[in-house]
């Protein structure tokens, strides 16, 4: 598998199949791709959040691609002409024997527009495809990502460390503590000033827990 970081929450994974999640480049100061330049067959959402839904509708109707979303967000987005699929936590789609799974996320999801409207809640996904991958969304920590470890045996976690609207770099420690992945890939610091972070101290302090920590740059990848 390919994963590459487009800055943010939003990473391309490339596997058997082409999978975005968070698609969130327009208006994203440290996106490396424009949304017209992405080709994918799946599109993942974890929340209605504007850093998360992003460029999904566009790039969904562009590449006819369906959007995985909680049941109450793929309603708001197939009443905006996509395809979608509404699923719910603990849900698992068999997508042409990429398996992708819900679980949990502690975070708010409302659409925040003119008006607020409910958007279900956040997720994350464990994507199984050649490679198992564990895209937390935005959340804090929670114990039962012991429970995500444990039934998906993610290789890689895609972890937030931004602080201030999601886990530090501090409860991310705790976050590998309990997920036991082999490899981690921070996300969503560093796009805002609330969320500057530095990654390689984070990277230091998260080796000596026993995993391979690596720090992208917008745009780069990680094959494996
Ligand atoms: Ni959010
Ligand atoms: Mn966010």
């Amino acid at each position: 598998m390919k994963i590459t970081w487009l800055g943010h929450a939003c990473f391309l994974l490339e596997g058997r199949k082409r999978i975005i999640v968070d698609p969130f480049l327009s208006g994203n100061p440290m996106a490396k791709a424009k949304p017209g330049e992405i080709d994918v067959d799946l599109i993942l959402v974890t929340h209605g959040h504007g850093d998360h839904l992003g460029d999904a509708v566009e790039i969904s109707q562009r590449c006819d691609a369906p959007i995985v979303a909680v049941y109450e967000l793929a309603v708001y987005l197939s009443k905006k002409g996509c395809k979608v699929v509404g699923m719910n936590v603990g849900g698992t789609l068999d997508y042409d024997g990429v398996k992708i799974s819900m679980v949990n996320a502690v975070h708010s999801a409302d659409l925040v527009g003119d008006e607020i409207l409910s958007g279900g809640k956040a997720v994350g996904y464990v994507v199984e495809d050649d490679v198992s991958v564990y895209h937390a969304g935005d959340t804090d920590v929670f114990m039962d990502m012991a429970l995500i470890g444990e039934i998906y045996k993610p290789k890689v976690a895609l972890l937030p460390i931004g602080g201030f609207y999601t886990m530090s770099p501090k409860t991310a420690l705790k976050a590998i503590e309990l997920l036991k992945p082999e490899i981690v890939i921070p996300m969503h610091y560093n796009t805002f000033p609330p969320i500057k972070q530095n990654p390689e101290e984070f990277k230091v302090e998260a080796e000596k827990l026993g995993v391979k920590v690596v720090v992208l740059n917008p745009g780069e990848s990680l094959e494996i």
